[in-house]
């Protein structure tokens, strides 16, 4: 190895791999909330009033993973992958209230044996924002007689399928699905409503809690949720304050609700925010380089965000993390340098046993439907929905199978 170079080991039986969410990728989830609203007039003509053309923002047949799971996790294998994140739409597996598709759990078993098959170590998610459209109309996670629908669904999931999931990650960010939904209103059911807000935020926690005491008691596999993680950095007149006000709800409000009930600590982190006493500024988009998804790049944030979950004695796995970036010209620096800063924070002593980089493949990416290109592996919509595997893929491939980080010394 060159003089001028540094290699970076990471932690014995570290876990590598990538990530997907089950309706961004399946495709065909029709009993979805999501699906019904993509479809829905209203939604139309809002896409339309944009001059934007609703089909391109339709999940169709996605990446069509849902019959194709061998072919990526086999991807994965070849890309030196031990670890996959991928969930189970509830839409599919309980299409009508009370109705479990018993083809589906046979359909999801399958999947299960193929991950394992190729050698990866499943995380599992239970909820990646979408509901089955009757869960929708019942009112969804507004109401808290509805949670017990949710851990029907759940313990059937962990009771079918603990013997293959080797982590369980409940409900992914909350905070953002309750944001989306019922905030800033740009996800089913686009209610602007503070206080529906906070009722949703706090029958999720519900949800996690007992679903999490569930598996506690009676199966192995350690449970999270994914926890979006911002890193916020203080700026200008009171921005010290501004920041500790904002952090308390954006990372601790749910994480300290739910911790005692999670194993581990599972971390999304895209995020990093300039604040003031007067905003915030998105992004910083005005300090740092931004990716296709208008999105500031800030790796260093992601060090002190893994610091202070370190606070809490829990293993830590990142479960997202990632770039939109359709010329791939990025991607393998965007990883790296993300990487050089989770070395960082575990020499400081951060428990992290894990990265997953969001996504393996490109997905559908909600509100902004087939546009952003995260995959490792790009799906050519043009032809077939071929795969073919990116450059960045090749090389963050090096770093899983050697468990280590070459960089160039300073
Ligand atoms: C979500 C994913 C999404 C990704 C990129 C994450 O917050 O969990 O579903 O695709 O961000 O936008």
């Amino acid at each position: 190895m060159n003089n001028a170079m540094e290699k970076l080991i990471f932690p014995k039986d570290f876990l590598w791999g990538a990530a997907g969410s089950s309706y961004q990728t399946e495709g065909g989830n029709r009993n979805a909330d999501w699906w019904a609203w993509e479809h829905s007039q209203k939604r139309e003509m809002a896409l339309e009033a944009k001059g934007l053309d609703p089909r391109g923002f339709c999940s169709g047949e996605a990446s069509d993973f849902y019959n194709r799971y061998d072919e990526d996790f086999g991807l994965a294998q070849q890309l030196n992958h031990n670890a996959t994140r991928f969930g189970i739409e509830w839409s599919r597996v309980e299409p009508k209230e009370g109705k479990f598709d018993e083809a589906v759990l046979d359909h999801y078993e399958k999947m299960l044996q193929s991950a394992k098959f190729h050698g990866l170590t499943v995380f599992l998610t239970l909820h990646h924002y979408t509901n089955p459209i009757w869960f929708a109309k019942m009112g969804g996670f507004r109401k808290r007689q509805n949670i017990g629908y949710f851990l029907r669904y759940a313990k059937k999931i962990v009771a079918r399928f603990s013997q293959y999931a080797d982590f369980w990650i409940t409900i992914n960010e909350p905070e953002l699905y309750v944001m989306q939904g019922y905030v800033v209103a740009t996800f089913p059911p686009q209610k602007k409503n503070p206080f529906l807000a906070l009722r949703v935020v706090n029958n999720l926690i519900k949800a996690h809690n007992q679903i999490s005491q569930y598996i506690k008691e009676n199966y192995p596999a350690p449970v999270s949720m994914a926890f979006n993680q911002v890193d916020l950095e203080p700026s200008g007149f009171l921005g010290e304050f501004a920041v500790r006000v904002l952090r308390y709800f954006t990372n601790s409000y749910i994480l300290l609700r739910t911790i005692s009930y999670c194993d581990y600590i599972g971390v999304n982190y895209y995020f990093h925010h300039h604040l003031g006493i007067l905003g915030f500024r998105k992004h910083s988009a005005h300090k740092h380089e931004l990716t296709d998804r208008g999105w500031g790049i800030h790796p260093e944030g992601i060090e002190p965000v893994l610091m202070s979950l370190k606070n809490f004695n829990k293993p830590i796995y990142i479960l997202e993390n990632g770039i939109a970036d359709a010329k791939d010209t990025r991607r393998e620096k965007y990883i790296k340098d993300h990487l050089y800063y989770v070395h960082k924070a575990i020499s400081q002593g951060a428990d992290v046993r894990g990265y997953l980089y969001w996504s393996l493949t490109d997905n559908f990416e909600w509100e902004e439907g087939h546009g952003p290109k995260f995959g490792l592996i790009e799906i050519d919509r043009e032809d077939l929905l071929r795969r073919k595997v990116r450059f960045s893929a090749l090389k963050y491939a090096e770093v899983c199978k050697n468990n280590e980080l070459i960089i160039d010394k300073i």
